[in-house]
């Protein structure tokens, strides 16, 4: 099966040497991008199109394309929770829920689970991988190894330290657990180190650690943060904290920017510091897409209204949101460059995991693409080389 889109402006999620294209169309053959063609030789490839019945040629009438947002920390969508409902059926709704809203792949997010809870999350979403593709591309594994000061929504029952077995069950895993959050407080050097020589992005979040102590983790492997600004020690005067450590160290970082869980001067504050470091997650809960008003993180209410999602007592319990969303925030409220906004969601995200067929739109990716007009409406996403009409 192949694919021609034509006559679109395409931000190709590159920083250098062509982040924005008007004089080209995209020719997908299967699942990938075959071909960028100049405007003035697309003749011979419309009409190798002509020729099967199942190929299809797309005029854009000039809408935005861009490769398909790649979000590492989803709680939920379309009603469903992952870290209460781990089935496929499950994985399913949030899927669907996303990539209606333009993002193609993501780390589905485990918020402290036990090990059961684990063990069933990884076994489902290798099912599903087996069954429905790449768009999940594993978990993002948030606590319980993190800080109870720091816990925010995270049922505290759960929280601990972590022990022998906790990381045996994680580096066993370590194909589908992609990222784990823990807090310096909660792990051993050694276990941080372990769990980077696997191959696992280890980020610090959730976390009252001195800057010292931030400091030692990044030593022994901590190469990220989690949604910078919230649930971590903040900057004073004599003690700079967990926030103070990964701007000074220049780590990577993701921001949840919906207007509610970090303010707009913060952001550009970080992106002046982290550059191409920071990157943007949803933080999605089972709001986005789906009827609900209000759901539960273990025992504790979670009610949806303008105010975001919020228990009772006014904590924070996850975002509205979808990628969609965060990168018109960047652009419309942070003052950012829609390329850059756009490669926060793409191109950065796909570096942090190590993903180099996705988050780019050039010859030999995948071809996982959103479709937009100028207003970022979703028109459209190519999931797989396959286009869908939103
Ligand atoms: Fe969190």
């Amino acid at each position: 099966m192949s694919l021609m889109l034509r006559n679109a402006k395409i931000y190709t999620g590159l920083s250098h040497n062509g982040e924005i294209l008007c004089d080209q169309s995209i020719f997908i053959e299967g699942d990938k991008i075959s071909r960028l063609v100049h405007n003035s030789a697309l003749a011979p490839y419309r009409e190798k199109l002509k020729k099967c019945e199942n190929d299809h040629d797309h005029d854009l009438r000039g809408m935005n394309i861009a490769p398909g947002f790649i979000d590492l920390q989803v709680n939920g969508g379309g009603g469903s929770m992952f870290t209460s409902d781990t089935s496929v059926k499950s994985i399913r709704r949030i899927v669907n829920a996303h990539s209606k809203r333009g993002t193609t792949n993501m780390l589905l997010s485990l918020i402290s689970p036990d090990n059961a809870t684990i063990a069933e999350a990884v076994k489902a979403t290798k099912e599903y991988a087996l069954s429905y593709g790449n768009s999940v591309l594993g978990i993002h594994l948030e606590g319980p190894f993190i800080t109870l000061e720091k816990r925010g929504i995270h049922p505290k029952e759960n929280i601990r330290s972590m022990n022998d077995e906790d990381l045996k069950i994680i580096l066993d895993a370590k194909e589908t657990i992609r990222i784990v959050t823990v807090s310096p407080e909660s792990v051993s050097n050694e276990q941080i180190k372990s769990l980077k020589d696997a191959g696992i992005v280890v980020s610090i979040g959730h976390s009252n650690a001195t800057y010292c102590k931030a400091f030692e983790s990044f030593i022994h492997g901590v190469s990220c943060a989690t949604h910078l600004y919230n649930a971590m020690s903040g900057i004073s005067a004599r003690e700079p904290g967990v926030i103070g450590a990964v701007l000074d160290c220049n780590k990577d970082a993701s921001i949840i920017v919906d207007g509610i869980h970090v303010s707009y001067p913060l952001v550009r504050m970080a992106k002046k510091i982290l550059r191409d470091k920071l990157f943007l997650v949803s933080d999605a809960m089972p709001v986005v897409g789906g009827k609900t008003m209000s759901f539960k993180i273990g025992t504790e209410e979670v009610i949806y209204d303008l105010a975001g999602c919020e228990t009772k007592e006014g904590v924070i319990g996850g975002s509205a949101i979808s990628m969609r969303d965060a990168v018109k925030g960047c652009i419309e409220k942070a003052g950012m460059e829609t390329a850059e906004a756009i490669r926060m969601a793409t191109s950065y995200p796909a570096r942090v995991l190590g993903e180099g067929t996705i988050g780019v739109i050039r010859e030999g990716s995948i071809a996982n693409m959103v479709i937009f007009d100028d207003s970022f409406n979703i028109k459209a996403v190519v999931l797989s080389g396959v286009y869908r009409k939103i």
